[in-house]
């Protein structure tokens, strides 16, 4: 439609204006990233070939076919917000921490990549003590920060030193938590017990925030959570609810997405705190879930053509099925034009998704940005 191809055609020439005027470009020296698969660039992949593990689906076709034209470790056709956020920035595309760290320190100069798909950010121990299991990885974002912590002293040598470094950054936070519900949805914990993480998580993030100020970051982005209820892989888990526990002009399950709005008011509170209590301090709440809900409720604007249906699966009526993930056991059920849908294998957004959520993310750096707290420079 001529609609939505020219709203695309305002949306690109608005987006190379703000690059090419904005104060974003060379603002920041570097990107640190944590969380989970949505930010995942090869992490997990990395950490099973090193332990020797089975290799999670994202090491094989068609996860990467549009744009690397091979599996990277992405769980997308293509790239991840934080992909698209880098080259915005004018920043080659994040390394992946753990699959780099023995290779080229040289390599995390302009920064890395922390995030690990599966990934909690409640600890593995913890969780297993409420009943929930991690099936994919122990690496937590206590974890990821943990090894920040170590890497940092091969960047840096003094703390003044290390400081500048980290003044001078973008820390992108997130998102991560999903994961922390989604074990616990997949192995049916009550609700209830799900909903009692909600601010536990929420704390868990913002001392990771508070922890990376006391070293000297400034800047950061805290991303919220997707809407679940519209996912492929929640509508066929429950697939079957009563017609009213879906809304009728998106298909989503309501009271899953108003579990992602609850952590969302949380973390959206627990960045104002933040904000309040540490002047000086850069903290941007992505607000995700509205992106991503306009995809559901007027698709036609975004180019796309399926939204509750993943365009890589095991067939159903969502084209999901969690014993056959996109990519493994090997899949014939790929869409042909992953640019129309807006999940790519049920849980994770295509390219094309990814591509106006890493827009809208940075739009709220740049209009951040006019008033950023600059780091002193000693
Ligand atoms: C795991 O998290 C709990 C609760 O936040 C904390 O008390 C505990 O020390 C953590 N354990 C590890 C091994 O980090
Ligand atoms: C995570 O699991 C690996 C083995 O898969 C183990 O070596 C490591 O100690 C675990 N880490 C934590 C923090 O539990
Ligand atoms: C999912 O896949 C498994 C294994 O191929 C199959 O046995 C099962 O029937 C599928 N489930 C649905 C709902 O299609």
């Amino acid at each position: 439609m001529a609609s939505s191809s020219s709203l695309k055609h305002h949306f690109i020439i608005v987006s190379f204006l703000i690059v090419m005027f904005s104060p974003v470009n060379g603002y920041f020296t570097s990107i640190f990233s944590f969380g989970d698969s949505l930010t995942d660039t090869g992490n997990l992949l990395a950490i099973s070939i090193s332990e020797s593990k089975r290799r999670p689906s994202s090491a094989f076709p068609p996860n990467g076919r549009t744009f690397f034209h091979h599996p990277t470790g992405r769980r997308c056709d293509g790239r991840l917000a934080i992909d698209f956020l880098a080259e915005t920035l004018g920043f080659p595309f994040l390394p992946p921490y753990y699959g780099c760290k023995n290779g080229r320190p040289e390599g995390f100069r302009k920064g890395a990549n922390f995030a690990v798909a599966g990934a909690t950010a409640l600890n593995s121990s913890f969780l297993a003590e409420k009943g929930i299991h991690n099936p994919t990885t122990n690496m937590s974002l206590g974890d990821q920060l943990s090894s920040f912590k170590d890497f940092l002293p091969s960047l840096c040598s003094s703390s003044s030193e290390c400081k500048e470094l980290l003044g001078n950054s973008l820390i992108v936070m997130g998102e991560i938590g999903g994961n922390d519900y989604n074990h616990g949805f997949e192995q049916g914990t009550n609700i209830e017990k799900i909903r009692h993480l909600v601010p536990l998580v929420v704390d868990t993030i913002a001392s990771a925030i508070n922890e990376l100020i006391e070293l000297g970051a400034v800047t950061f982005l805290v991303p919220g959570n997707y809407p679940i209820g519209c996912t492929p892989a929640y509508l066929t888990s429950f697939q079957g609810s009563d017609k009213d526990k879906y809304d009728p002009s998106t298909g989503c399950l309501t009271w899953l997405n108003q579990f992602s709005e609850h952590h969302n008011e949380l973390l959206r509170r627990e960045v104002e705190k933040i904000r309040n209590l540490r002047p000086g301090i850069n903290i941007i709440y992505v607000d995700n879930y509205n992106t991503a809900m306009r995809f559901y409720s007027s698709p036609e604007q975004f180019g796309f053509r399926e939204t509750i249906r993943a365009c890589c699966g095991g067939g159903g009526v969502y084209n999901y099925n969690s014993s056959r993930i996109c990519g493994n056991p090997p899949v014939k059920k790929c869409c042909s034009y992953p640019s129309s849908f807006v999940s790519w294998d049920g849980v994770h957004y295509t390219e094309a998704a990814n591509k106006w959520l890493a827009m809208a993310e940075f739009e709220e750096l740049v209009h951040t940005i006019p008033s950023l707290n600059k780091p002193q420079s000693s």
